[in-house]
């Protein structure tokens, strides 16, 4: 028979980053050794909505300790679940009333319950979608299916990075140019993913991915804040056509840890796919990282994106952990 002393859900914006801090440490341990990931750049931009109290979400509390947080953003009529993480056991002393037994998972599903909840009861809202990253695929997954959530499972996978064997090998048609980043890239990139993704598996995930405005949104998120890493523009490169000047394939990177980079995005436009485009924007992802003292490089992938899977495994990438992406959408009677 257990006495669990009992913890409150409260409202996260009534706690700062001060109350939350035992908690992202924990968190952040668990990123680094499960994903390779150093959240603390992530964490550290959480705490500025943290103290500003702008962040919707919910903490776990018992006996004045947080235990657990996650949070929410609303964008128009759809939200994203950022995040859900309660303090493992073991990884905090136990205090008076705290029994031993790994009560981590069902504080996160309440939190989440919580969150959900409050995200159905929202006016409006028509879009739900959650990548929680940090969790194995299948920890929190029947409580999305039985909400209604569809289940997509996505890979993170790496590879190392042995210096002096990464050749960049660039055989590009006369008709190509292959460059870094420029910040002026924006804009034609937004136009390249839109493409890239239209009908795509990966544009049912992540809804932004339809429209140029939406791909310009994500592109924004992915080169001005630390959600997905460092950006490095420098190891980020495109493909020009050099007649229109347009982009025609595109490799994004970012700095997840001294030792790891991550690639956030590669596309090719259809009419240029099959001749090695991103098989040469992977050898220039891998050299770049290698120039930067990086020994890791990993990206994310959803299982069903076959083709994508199949040129990673290819470049010697495996896959380190399995996570769940989850899409609500409200149910529309024509
Ligand atoms: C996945 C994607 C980036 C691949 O781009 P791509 O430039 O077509 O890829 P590549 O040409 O380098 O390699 C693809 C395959 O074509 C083969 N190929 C390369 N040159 C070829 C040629 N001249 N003729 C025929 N096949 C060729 C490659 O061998 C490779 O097959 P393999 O994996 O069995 O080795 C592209 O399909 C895309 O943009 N998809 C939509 C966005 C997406 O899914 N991005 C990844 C998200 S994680």
């Amino acid at each position: 028979m257990t006495n669990k002393t009992p913890y409150e859900i409260l409202d996260l914006r009534h706690f700062g980053s001060k109350e939350l801090s035992a908690v992202l440490d924990a968190e952040s341990a668990v990123w680094l050794r499960d994903l390779h990931w150093d959240y603390r750049s992530s964490a550290r931009l959480l705490t500025q909505y943290l103290d500003a109290r702008t962040l919707p979400g919910y903490v776990a509390v018992r006996s004045g300790r947080v235990l657990g947080y996650g949070y929410f953003v609303y964008e128009e009529s759809k939200a994203v679940l950022g995040d859900v993480f309660a303090t493992p056991f073991g990884m905090q002393p136990l205090q008076d009333g705290e029994d031993g037994v790994d009560e981590t998972r069902e504080i996160e599903a309440r939190l989440l319950r919580h969150q959900l909840e409050t995200l159905f009861a929202s006016p409006g809202m028509e879009r739900i979608e959650s990548q929680l990253l940090v969790h194995p695929s299948g920890v929190h997954t029947h409580l999305f299916q039985d909400t209604g959530f569809q289940i997509y499972p996505r890979l993170l996978m790496t590879r190392t990075l042995h210096g002096p064997r990464v050749v960049p090998v660039v055989r590009l048609p006369g008709s190509l140019e292959l460059r870094a980043w420029r910040d002026e890239d924006l804009h034609p990139a937004g136009r390249l993913i839109a493409e890239a993704y239209s009908g795509h598996l990966d544009s049912l995930i992540n809804n932004q991915y339809r429209t140029v405005h939406g791909s310009l949104r994500f592109l924004h998120n992915i080169v001005r804040y630390p959600g997905c890493g460092v950006f490095t523009p420098n190891v980020s490169q495109v493909i020009v056509e050099r007649h229109s000047r347009e982009l025609v394939a595109l490799l994004l990177c970012s700095r997840i840890s001294a030792e790891s980079g991550h690639i956030t995005q590669i596309c090719v436009h259809p009419q240029y796919r099959r001749q090695g485009l991103a098989h040469l924007l992977l050898t220039a992802a891998a050299s770049g990282f290698v120039l930067q003292g990086a020994t890791e490089i990993s990206l994310t992938v959803t299982e069903g994106n076959q083709e994508a899977v199949k040129l990673y495994q290819a470049d010697g990438y495996e896959t380190l952990h399995r996570f769940d992406a989850a899409v609500w959408e409200k149910e529309t009677y024509a």
